[in-house]
């Protein structure tokens, strides 16, 4: 038994992000509940295998892609209850489309003690991948997380026109097989047909694949490239590959002329 309450018997469920794809983007926390785990219950849809090989050879392994919800807590539950450490591994960072509200919930109710280990979003790995700031001085400070709709519908005043309207930084996860609807959308918003859109296919993986598009090619380019899932879908004025050549857009903060608390004069510190 590792880390069980000695009191109590009872063991806790740890959720991890397990980063974007490659092993080595986990937190140095969520690998080191991984290795300890006694239980590893993974999205193996979406979760390396690679990762997963680093748990403790003796670990009782579970994919949650083929199990219901009901199944999945009911796992967590017993095995915790039995005294073990649970690693309940999800893609990504669990809090963004993670689908681990209703497992706490049910968790809750059950009395099971969990906790949170942050992870490295898709949203981050596509934007290294793709080497853009999301936020760029004096162009747009504000990056939107959401997905258009699709089966799941979008609360009152959140589709993605009504988004888009503000004119940030999108960023689409769930989309890949709806760009007809993204370009609806954001046409509807006044997005020209020149905004730039960067489309990530499986960020970190192996067979990652990098789209530069606009907002007018974006339903032919994912499809000529025969993009389905697994994608990021980044959009907006923060994607202009001509940034990275320019220098128009610089923050204060390392401005020469700008002061603050670790730098008070011109040439004094970083
Ligand atoms: C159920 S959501 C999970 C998101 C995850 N919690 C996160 O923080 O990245 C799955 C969606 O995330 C995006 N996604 C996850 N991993 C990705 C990757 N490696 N590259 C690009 N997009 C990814 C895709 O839009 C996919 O449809």
């Amino acid at each position: 038994m590792t880390a069980a309450n000695a009191s109590s018997g009872m063991g806790k469920v740890w959720f991890i992000g397990a980063g974007p794809g490659d092993p080595d983007l986990i937190t140095v926390k969520g690998l080191r509940i991984l290795q300890e785990a006694d239980v590893v219950v993974y999205t193996d849809s979406l979760v390396s295998d690679a990762l997963i090989a680093r748990a403790r050879p003796d670990a009782e392994v579970l994919g949650s892609a083929g199990m219901t919800l009901e199944e999945i807590v009911a796992v967590l539950v017993a095995r915790a209850r039995a005294g073990k450490t649970v690693a309940r591994v999800h893609t990504g960072d669990p809090s963004v489309f993670g689908a681990v509200l209703e497992q706490m919930a049910m968790l809750e109710r059950e009395g099971i003690p969990y906790e949170i280990v942050p992870g490295v979003s898709a949203v981050f790995a596509a934007a290294a991948a793709a080497r853009v700031e999301l936020t760029v001085p004096e162009l747009c400070q504000t990056v939107i997380l959401t997905r258009v709709e699709g089966r799941t519908p979008m609360p009152e005043g959140e589709r993605l026109r009504d988004l888009a309207r503000h004119g940030c930084t999108l960023a689409l996860f769930l989309s890949a097989t709806l760009t007809k609807k993204v370009m609806a959308e954001l046409r509807a918003a006044g997005w020209g047909d020149d905004t730039p859109v960067v489309v990530v296919y499986k960020a970190t993986w192996p067979d990652e694949r990098i789209l530069r598009t606009t907002l007018g090619e974006l339903d032919e380019a994912v499809r000529r490239a025969g993009i389905r899932s697994h994608a990021m879908i980044l959009a907006g004025r923060a994607l202009d590959p001509e940034l990275a050549r320019s220098s128009a857009y610089r923050s204060r903060l390392y401005d020469p002329a700008f002061t603050h608390g670790y730098r008070t004069g011109r040439g004094e510190g970083a």
